[in-house]
């Protein structure tokens, strides 16, 4: 049995709280946050508290608070016995200070409200500092994935890089191309079955040599009527941008 104790009430809080509660082996003590609202989620099945100066003794303490204030957090862990561990993509182990056992447990997914996610296929980047915490991180990420990982800080730093162009970025050109639809009285949906080929192909094909489109076709009259509908100056950047990536990337100047 792993106890662990959650630090944080956000979106990764809340998913891998409701995971490892279904979960025997392991016991979830207590959740801390710093708003009693955003504790009510978990309040009915467990132990809560709003104060970080006075947490329960547990094998993993998992810090789920946003990336700046990690470190802050771990310092309320310090002197503790456990193993304190935080989930984030971008910050380094070291952020966890030199006051106590320090690991990694990074779920490689996009977690939002209201969006179930199954964990079980969720890729679970693990790093410890030694053999003994890096096999205790192993054992919580086996028993919620089949994907367990292990990653350097420097190699964690590359994939959160690579995670924000391929699903941070993508999400926001969806929100363009929705804005698009919806000033042009078309629904969004009609986008769908394009949007799914762009990812279904992706295992036939690798991204470079599936892409299509006005920029590497050098349809320059095709660009420029497309940047003169855009009346949002980043949006118009933002094409120009990614069309001028395209031709260069395909060997070709604008
Ligand atoms: N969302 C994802 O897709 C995803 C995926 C993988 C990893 N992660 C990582 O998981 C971590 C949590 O992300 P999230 O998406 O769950 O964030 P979130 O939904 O924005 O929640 C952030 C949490 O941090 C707390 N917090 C912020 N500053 C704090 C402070 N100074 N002291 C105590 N608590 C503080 C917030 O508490 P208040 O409500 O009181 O502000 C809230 O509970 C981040 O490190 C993130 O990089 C996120």
């Amino acid at each position: 049995m792993i106890s662990v104790v959650i630090l944080g009430t956000g979106n990764v809080a809340k998913h891998l709280f409701d995971v490892f509660w279904d979960i025997e082996e392991i016991n979830v003590l207590q959740v801390l946050g710093r708003k009693k609202k955003k504790l009510a989620y978990f309040k009915e099945k467990v132990a809560t508290s709003t104060d970080f100066s006075n947490i329960d003794n547990a094998d993993i303490f998992l810090i789920a608070v946003s990336d700046d204030a990690v470190a802050e957090v771990a310092q309320f862990l310090n002197g503790k016995k456990g193993l304190v561990a935080h989930t984030s993509g971008g910050v380094p182990i070291a952020a966890l200070g030199n006051e106590s056992r320090k690991g990694v447990f990074y779920p490689l997914q996009s977690f939002s409200e209201g969006k179930p996610i199954n964990l079980k296929k969720v890729p679970i980047c693990i790093e410890a500092e030694n053999k003994v915490d890096l096999k205790l991180l192993q054992e919580l990420a086996q028993l919620v994935s089949l994907q367990v990982h292990e990653i350097s800080s420097d190699q964690r730093k590359s994939i959160h890089l690579a995670a924000v162009f391929a699903n941070n970025f993508t999400n926001h050109l969806f929100t363009i191309a929705s804005e698009i639809c919806t000033d042009n009285d078309l629904p969004f949906s009609i986008l769908t079955p394009l949007i799914k080929e762009t990812v279904e192909k992706l295992k036939y094909l690798a991204p470079i040599e599936a892409q299509t489109g006005p920029a590497i076709r050098s349809d320059v009259k095709t660009m420029e009527s497309h940047i003169n509908q855009l009346k949002n100056k980043n949006y118009q950047d933002i094409y120009s941008m990614l069309s001028k990536s395209i031709k260069e990337k395909h060997g070709q100047k604008l």
